[in-house]
């Protein structure tokens, strides 16, 4: 059975972004494939976190990935920090990676450009990623289209191991998604939906209120013209409420242009509206309840030793062939 492996920061309250790029496919996947999914918080730590709301937002996160449809009886969930295999491996593969190589990652750009100070940590995060993927012989690793090039990285750090040390790890692939890979900005729907947003209408969070995400969508930036059709390059908002609106209805972008010929762009963006909320209603109610109970701990208490013994016996099999155990 082929392995799946995906994480997510607990770097601020999910979005829809992060919900249809990637939550809804690793909720598919748990039925497919012997899945691991991971609340990265290293990751998170490569750039200032209060700690107490970082102790917050990973139970949040684990509330959210339940309130999703991950089934701890299905797939393992777990805290990268309870396992030490993560920074142990990432270490390791450090001195097999290249500055040069990771000063081309366009995240590390985008993150350390308007930064006074840069961590180490944030150039080596690719690292990092690659040894999450790398400790649980993943083969598919569900993404954005945002993670595609440090997935891309893992792969040349896997090789180039594998070349020098013997067929140590499994080669990942991405798996994006056909549409939804990418889904921008209410405000600016050029740049993508993010956390890490300072402007509130920008995203719709996963626990936003009702009337909020209505409030959202009816303030969306759209385009010139009047007509509603898919056309990213000259209709970026409306292409982003249509799939947005097609990923929340189940209706292809197709169907949802003819339905609205001769309709305005009030009318898309009320039924996009209603469609995000039928959605997304259900999962913050489900997750304040998880979120209200014990049963978070619980279960990552038991992905935690799962997770545990996956990893040892990569980690192992990786010192073994460096000559350092
Ligand atoms: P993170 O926490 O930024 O995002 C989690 C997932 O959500 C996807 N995503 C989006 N998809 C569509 N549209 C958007 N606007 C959007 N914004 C985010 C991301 O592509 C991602 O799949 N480095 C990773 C976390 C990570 C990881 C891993 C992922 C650490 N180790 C190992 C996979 C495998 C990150 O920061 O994701």
């Amino acid at each position: 059975m082929a392995r799946v492996f995906s994480g997510i920061q607990p770097s601020g309250i999910l979005t829809l972004g992060n919900y249809l790029g990637a939550l809804k496919h690793f909720v598919v996947s748990q039925s497919e494939h012997e899945a691991f999914f991971c609340i990265v918080d290293l990751h998170a730590l490569t750039l200032p976190q209060d700690p107490l709301e970082l102790k917050q937002q990973i139970r949040t996160l684990a509330a959210l990935y339940l309130a999703a449809g991950i089934d701890p009886q299905k797939a393992t969930l777990f805290v990268q920090s309870q396992v030490s295999a993560h920074s142990e491996l990432a270490w390791l593969l450090q001195c097999i990676s290249y500055i040069g190589e990771l000063g081309r990652m366009t995240q590390f750009k985008e993150k350390s450009e308007d930064r006074e100070t840069v961590p180490v940590g944030l150039f080596t995060y690719p690292v990092l990623m690659a040894a999450d993927i790398l400790l649980y012989d993943t083969n598919i690793v569900p993404v954005g289209e945002d993670q595609k090039q440090h997935v891309e990285l893992c792969r040349d750090i896997a090789m180039r191991f594998n070349q020098r040390f013997g067929s140590v790890f499994v080669v990942p692939e991405a798996r994006i998604p056909k549409v939804g890979a990418r889904i921008m900005s209410l405000d600016d729907p050029t740049k993508k939906m993010s956390k890490s947003n300072p402007s509130p209408a920008s995203y719709i969070s996963l626990l936003d209120d009702e009337a909020v995400i209505r409030k959202k969508i009816m303030r969306a930036v759209t385009d010139l013209g009047r007509e509603i059709v898919y056309d990213e390059a000259n209709k970026p908002g409306v292409s982003n409420l249509l799939v947005i609106n097609s990923l929340c209805s189940g209706r292809s972008i197709p169907e949802l242009e003819s339905l609205f010929i001769g309709k305005g762009y009030g009318d898309l963006k009320k039924d996009t509206a209603d469609a995000a909320v039928s959605v997304l209603g259900p999962i913050k109610r489900r997750a304040e309840r998880a979120l209200a109970g014990s049963e978070i701990d619980e279960v990552l208490a038991a992905g935690a030793t799962r997770a545990r013994e996956a990893a040892q016996p990569t980690l192992l099999r990786v010192q073994q062939a460096l000559g350092v155990r």
